[in-house]
């Protein structure tokens, strides 16, 4: 892949990245951070990293060098986990050696998982959920006394919205900003709503000051996280009870319209929209900004209705091609990507072919693409049966990703021989004279860096291009797109 190849934003990836911050002469400890999942974890670990570097705590890269190791951790698939598993018993020979080591896991294998691996494969010393990092100091002073350490509570307020992220592993160019925490919806395949909880909106006006010091630091575009976008609300219950009737209420559409207006010069972005969440007025504000890049992730899941009711997603695949009727409407050009799961319980063969339609029809930009994992606690683990075959899962899996290479291919070459407005992200990882950025569209281009800067924006004609990505020159001539 090439360099900045579009990190995943709310599935699994980027799987155990290390993060490190500078170290400060007051820092007398050392922490080892290593993040798996969705964005959400990574900046959740920005948060982590703030609130132990005011313990003390710079952060390193050499895990044989920390004091502190802690993983945050992701519970979406049954693989993640084994992952975290298989890495938790490399650390616990290492302690071996170092009796004075700390091992904690953090994120969203914490809560299921808290008995099992302090208990009874004492991997760990320390466990803390999503919504108690706050607690992080103490518990692990706790452990030092000599004790095993757990908070694993889940909150309805907590969203740490004044809590200023270390930017880890930072390009200084791009960052991200969660805007919500937690998932109300109950989609019957996903462990979220229990590993995170309830669904809270971190207050707006906090959201644009995070955005604007970014500005300010130099950064040039940030990338709203929640795991429903959509349904972000502030000073509205549920209900639609207004809470202060002193305040505005704030929704989505304001909020990116808000977000935007914070310089012409400061790129949006965002995931996760749900279908079934995704107005119009979202739509609109996205085509009256610049700024707002014309890139939306709708994940789809399934391409037909009664496997899309059993995943109690809460649309049907005629409403689903409605809303993206919509985009196009609204913004002919928007780029789109989605994510879709093979073998969800009592697919059947007809059923996993209207999913294989429904790409045809959207011929998206990208997309990611899993079989399906049975996670405990789930509605789908208590009601169906997780009955498809692992080798028909796999099967039908490459026939959904075979259909999408040809689509990404398609995609890519429709771009070919425009000029687009790129911001430079960095040095393209293959060629170290070579910069590479991103269109409004998301695809990665790469050209040659001239006497370009990162972190500012270039015309870019696009000449060429590999499966999924752009190579261009930089020009003079006013872009297209
Ligand atoms: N909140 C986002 C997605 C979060 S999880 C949304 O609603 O779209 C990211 C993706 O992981 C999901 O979209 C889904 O495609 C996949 N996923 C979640 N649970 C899964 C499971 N049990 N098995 C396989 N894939 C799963
Ligand atoms: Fe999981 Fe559904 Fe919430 Fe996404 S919207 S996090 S898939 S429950
Ligand atoms: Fe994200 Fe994995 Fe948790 S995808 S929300 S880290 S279960």
């Amino acid at each position: 892949m090439e360099a900045g190849d579009k990190k995943e934003l709310l599935g699994e990836s980027f799987q155990g990245t290390p993060t490190v911050v500078p170290s400060q002469p007051t820092h007398t400890r050392k922490l080892y951070l290593e993040s798996y999942g969705c964005q959400m974890n990574f900046s959740d670990s920005e948060i982590v990293a703030s609130i132990l570097s005011d313990a003390g705590f710079s952060t390193t890269r050499e895990e044989d060098e920390a004091d502190l190791i802690l993983l945050n951790t992701c519970a979406i698939r049954e693989n993640a986990e084994q992952r975290v598993r298989a890495r938790l018993r490399q650390f616990k020979q290492a302690k071996g050696a170092r009796p004075h080591l700390v091992v904690g896991v953090l994120g969203c294998m914490a809560e299921r998982l808290k008995e099992s691996l302090l208990e009874q494969e004492k991997l760990v010393d320390l466990v803390v959920g999503p919504d108690a990092y706050r607690d992080l100091p103490n518990l692990v002073d706790q452990v030092h006394g000599g004790q095993k350490a757990v908070n694993v509570l889940l909150s309805r307020e907590e969203t740490y919205a004044e809590i200023s992220p270390v930017r880890l592993d930072a390009n200084g160019v791009t960052a991200f900003i969660s805007i919500m925490r937690g998932c109300d919806n109950m989609c019957s395949f996903c462990v979220v709503p229990f590993t995170r909880g309830r669904e809270r909106s971190r207050d707006p006006e906090s959201i644009v000051r995070e955005a604007q010091e970014l500005f300010e630091a130099g950064y040039r575009e940030v990338t709203l996280l929640g795991q429903n976008v959509d349904s972000y609300k502030w000073n509205i219950d549920n209900k639609g009870v207004i809470k202060d009737e002193e305040q505005p209420v704030v929704r989505f559409a304001e909020l990116i319209d808000r977000v935007a207006h914070v310089n012409p010069d400061l790129r949006v972005r965002f995931s996760t929209s749900h279908p079934k969440d995704m107005t119009d007025d979202v739509l609109e504000v996205m085509a009256q900004h610049e700024n707002v890049c014309k890139y939306i992730h709708l994940p789809v899941q399934s391409g037909n209705s009664d496997v899309l009711k059993r995943m109690n997603r809460g649309y049907t695949r005629e409403w689903y091609l409605e809303r993206m009727e919509s985009i196009h409407r609204i913004m002919p050009d928007c780029a789109t990507s989605t994510d879709i799961i093979s073998g969800f319980c009592g697919e059947t063969e007809a059923e996993h072919q209207d999913t294989l339609s429904l790409m045809e029809m959207m011929s998206y930009d990208m997309a990611y693409m899993f079989s399906y994992s049975e996670r405990p606690r789930t509605l789908a683990q208590r009601k169906y049966e997780n009955d498809v075959p692992e080798e028909v899962k796999k099967r039908r899996l490459q026939e959904i990703m075979a259909v999408q290479k040809v689509h990404a291919a398609n995609r890519t070459k429709s771009y070919v021989g425009r000029t687009y407005r790129v911001l430079v992200e960095g040095t393209s990882k293959k060629k170290e004279d070579q910069f590479f950025g991103r269109t409004t569209y998301n695809t990665v281009v790469v050209f040659p860096k001239e006497d370009a800067q990162p972190g500012t924006y270039v015309n870019v004609h696009v000449h060429d291009c590999t499966p999924v990505t752009l190579i261009g020159t930089i020009t003079q001539d006013s872009e297209d797109a």
